[in-house]
C-alpha cells in the first residue's frame, strides 16, 4: 500500500477522500452545530502535510444519508468552517459535487489550496448498487484530480464511487489517517500483546454478534456492558425487567457463552446495575445487583461495583479494545459507569484502542484524558467490521 510520501504531489490536484461524517445538533436559531469534531480533527495531518507539499487539495466527504438527493441540513457547511478554523485557511464549499462549480473550483486552485466538494451523497450514484453508475460518478471525480489519497477511514467498509471506483482509476495512496488505523488494527488483529481484553458495550447485541464470533477466537477477556448486557444477563437466566433485551437473541448469547467457556475465555459481566423507572435524566434511580432487577425499572448504567470489577479485570492487560458506551452516557445520572471504565484504561500501560462512533465520543464529551490512548478510532461500522475480521472494500483497492 502507497502512502502519500510516494505521491508527486507539488502543483497537482489530489482528490482526498475523508471521513468528516460528524454528529450535528440544531440550536434555537436554526443553525447547526457539531458536537465532536475528532474526524475533522483526524483528517489534518494528512492534509497539511500535502499543503506542505503545494498540494491542491480537492476533498470528497458525505454526511449523513441524504439517499440521493439536496438536503439543506445535510449540507457540508457547518464542517468548511470548523476545517477553516483547524486549518487556520479559509476552506472553500463547492456548491455542488462534480457540476460546473466544483469543476470550475478545482481548476481555480493554487498550490497549497483546498476546495470542499458539497455532500457526495447528494449525488446518487455514490451509493448505488449498480457499477455502472457508480463509475460514471467516479469518472467525473478522477477528472477533478491528478492523483487519489483514501483518508476516511470511517466510510471503508461501504463500496460506494468516492470510496472504491474512483481509487481505481487514479494512481492512489492511504493517508495518514488510514496509515496509522490499519497499524493498530493490524497489531491487535493479527499480534495481540497478552493478556488481551475487549470491552463491548452499546446498545445492540445483534449488532455486534459477528465482532462477539470473531473476538473469541482472540481474545483472553470479553467484558461486557451497555445495554447489550441485558440480554447476557437473560441468557444466564436472571430477569431484566424492562431494561432493553433482545429477546430472540437470547439462545444465541448462550452459545456464544457456551463457546467461550469451551475456549477459555472469560467473560465479564455487570455485578451491579443503576436502574430508573424512565428513560430520563430526572427519573427515579438506584444501584441494585444485576441479578435482582426488579419489575418496572430499567438498566441504564452498569453500577460502581461493576466498574471497579471490570477495572481489575483489565488491570494486567497488555491489549485493550473498548468498543460501546457502559450506559446512557449522554445524561448524567448515567455517565459514570462508561467514565469510570474509560478512565480505568487511559490510565493502563498497555496498547489501548477506543473503536469510534459513541465510544470516542464519549471519552471527549466525559472529558477524559485522549492522550491517554494509544488510539481513538475515528470507525463506526468500518471498525467493527475490522473487528469482524472482514477485508474492507475500500483497503483492498488501495494495495492493487
Ligand atoms: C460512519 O459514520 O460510520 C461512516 O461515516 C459511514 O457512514 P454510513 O454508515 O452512513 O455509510
Amino acid at each position: 500500500m502507497q502512502t502519500i510520501d510516494d505521491l508527486d504531489v507539488a502543483g497537482r490536484r489530489v482528490l482526498v477522500r475523508v471521513d468528516f461524517n460528524v454528529p450535528l445538533e440544531q440550536a434555537g436559531d436554526g443553525t447547526r452545530r457539531i458536537t465532536d469534531d475528532g474526524r475533522i480533527r483526524a483528517a489534518l495531518p494528512t492534509l497539511q502535510a500535502l499543503l506542505v507539499r503545494g498540494a491542491r487539495l480537492v476533498l470528497v466527504a458525505h454526511l449523513g444519508r441524504p439517499k440521493g438527493v439536496f438536503v439543506s441540513e445535510l449540507s457540508l457547511a457547518p464542517v468548511a468552517a470548523r476545517l477553516g478554523e483547524l486549518l487556520d485557511a479559509p476552506v472553500r464549499l463547492a456548491s455542488d459535487v462534480t457540476g460546473v462549480t466544483a469543476r470550475e473550483s478545482a481548476e481555480r486552485l493554487g498550490d497549497g489550496e483546498l476546495l470542499l466538494l458539497e455532500n457526495v451523497r447528494f449525488d446518487a450514484r455514490e451509493t448505488s448498487k449498480d457499477p455502472a453508475e457508480r463509475g460514471a460518478l467516479a469518472a467525473e471525480l478522477a477528472a477533478l484530480a491528478d492523483c487519489y489519497v483514501a483518508d476516511g477511514f470511517g466510510v471503508l467498509h461501504r463500496e460506494q464511487a468516492s470510496v472504491t471506483d474512483v481509487a481505481r482509476l487514479l494512481p492512489h495512496a492511504a493517508g495518514r489517517l488510514v496509515g496509522r488505523e490499519t497499524e493498530v488494527f493490524g497489531k491487535v488483529l493479527a499480534d495481540p500483546d497478552r493478556p488481551y481484553a475487549v470491552v463491548l458495550g452499546g446498545s445492540k447485541v445483534s449488532d455486534k454478534l459477528g465482532v462477539i464470533e470473531n473476538l473469541l477466537r482472540s481474545v483472553d477477556r470479553l467484558l461486557v456492558g451497555g445495554g447489550m448486557c441485558f440480554t447476557f444477563l437473560a441468557a444466564q437466566g436472571h430477569g431484566v425487567g424492562s431494561s432493553l433485551l433482545e429477546a430472540d437473541q437470547v439462545e444465541t448469547v448462550k452459545a456464544l457463552l457456551a463457546t467461550a467457556a469451551d475456549r477459555g475465555v472469560e467473560v465479564v459481566l455487570p455485578v451491579d446495575v443503576v436502574v430508573a423507572t424512565a428513560f430520563a435524566a430526572d427519573a427515579e434511580h438506584q444501584v441494585v445487583p444485576a441479578d435482582a432487577i426488579p419489575d418496572g425499572w430499567m438498566g441504564l448504567d452498569i453500577g460502581p461495583a461493576s466498574a471497579q470489577l471490570f477495572a481489575s479485570r483489565l488491570a494486567d492487560a497488555r491489549t485493550v479494545v473498548w468498543n460501546g458506551p457502559m450506559g446512557v452516557f449522554e445524561l448524567a445520572p448515567y455517565a459514570a459507569g462508561t467514565r469510570a471504565v474509560a478512565t480505568a484504561i487511559s490510565r493502563l500501560d498497555a496498547l489501548t484502542v477506543v473503536g469510534g462512533g459513541d465510544s470516542a465520543a464519549a471519552v471527549r464529551l466525559l472529558g477524559v484524558d485522549e492522550s491517554g490512548f494509544t488510539h481513538i478510532s475515528t470507525g463506526g461500522g468500518a471498525t467493527l467490521e475490522l473487528l469482524e475480521g472482514r477485508t474492507l472494500p475500500g483497503l483492498a483497492v488501495l494495495e492493487d
